[in-house]
C-alpha cells in the first residue's frame, strides 16, 4: 500500500511538472478542405468525440461549407498535443489560433465535442456576429467568435427542446 501511495505521489509530481492541473481553452479557425465528403466530416467528429473522452477534452466544433471553428478545453499538455495533430491534419488548412487562455472552469463540460452547424437556418445569427456580408470567421474578432459559438449552441438547444416537445405531443 505504501509503495502505491508513493507511486501516486510521484505521478502527481510528474503531472504537475507537465502542467496537467492547468486547464486551457483554445479556439481556432481553419479552412474546410472541399475534398472532404460528408462521410469524412462524420468521421472527424466521431474521432474527436472518441479521443476527447479518453483524453479529458471538452469542446465544440462549428462546421459550415467553408470553415471549421473549434473550441477545445483540457489539460495544457493534452491541448498542446492535439494542436500539433490538428496542424498536421490534411483535412483542413490555414489553421489560425483565435484565442488560447487558462480557465478556471470548463464551459463545454457536458460535451466531448459538441457539433454545431452554421447554415441558412441560423443565418440571422451568422450575419449578426460577422464583420462582413458573408460569414468569414477570419475577419471576426475573438469576442465576436466567442459570442457566435455561444449563440449557435443556445439556438441549437432551443431547437432540440422544441423538437422533443413536438415529438411528445
Ligand atoms: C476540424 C478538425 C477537428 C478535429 N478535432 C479533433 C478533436 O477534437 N480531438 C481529436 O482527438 N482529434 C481531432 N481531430 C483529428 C486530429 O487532427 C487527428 O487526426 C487525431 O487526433 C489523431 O488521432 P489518433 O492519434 O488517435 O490517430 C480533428 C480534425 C479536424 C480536421
Amino acid at each position: 500500500m505504501e509503495l502505491k501511495l508513493n507511486e501516486l505521489s510521484d505521478k502527481n509530481n510528474l503531472n504537475s511538472h507537465h502542467g496537467e492541473h492547468i486547464i486551457l481553452r483554445l479556439t481556432y479557425v481553419s479552412r474546410y478542405n472541399t475534398e472532404n465528403s460528408n462521410i469524412e466530416v462524420a468521421r472527424i467528429l466521431e474521432q474527436a468525440q472518441r479521443n476527447n473522452e479518453r483524453n479529458g477534452i471538452t469542446g465544440a466544433l462549428v462546421i459550415n461549407e467553408n470553415y471549421f471553428l473549434q473550441v477545445i478545453e483540457g489539460a495544457r499538455p493534452v491541448i498542446n498535443n492535439l494542436l500539433k495533430k490538428l496542424i498536421e491534419d490534411k483535412r483542413h488548412f490555414s489553421l489560425q489560433i483565435i484565442e488560447c487562455r487558462e480557465i478556471e472552469e470548463r464551459y463545454w463540460n457536458k460535451w466531448s465535442m459538441k457539433y454545431l452547424t452554421a447554415n441558412d437556418q441560423n443565418k440571422e445569427y451568422v450575419m449578426k456576429y460577422s464583420a462582413s456580408n458573408e460569414f468569414n470567421p477570419y475577419l471576426m474578432s475573438t469576442s465576436q467568435i466567442t459570442m457566435f459559438i455561444d449563440k449557435l449552441s443556445k439556438l441549437q438547444e432551443r431547437q432540440e427542446k422544441r423538437e422533443s416537445k413536438m415529438k411528445k405531443s
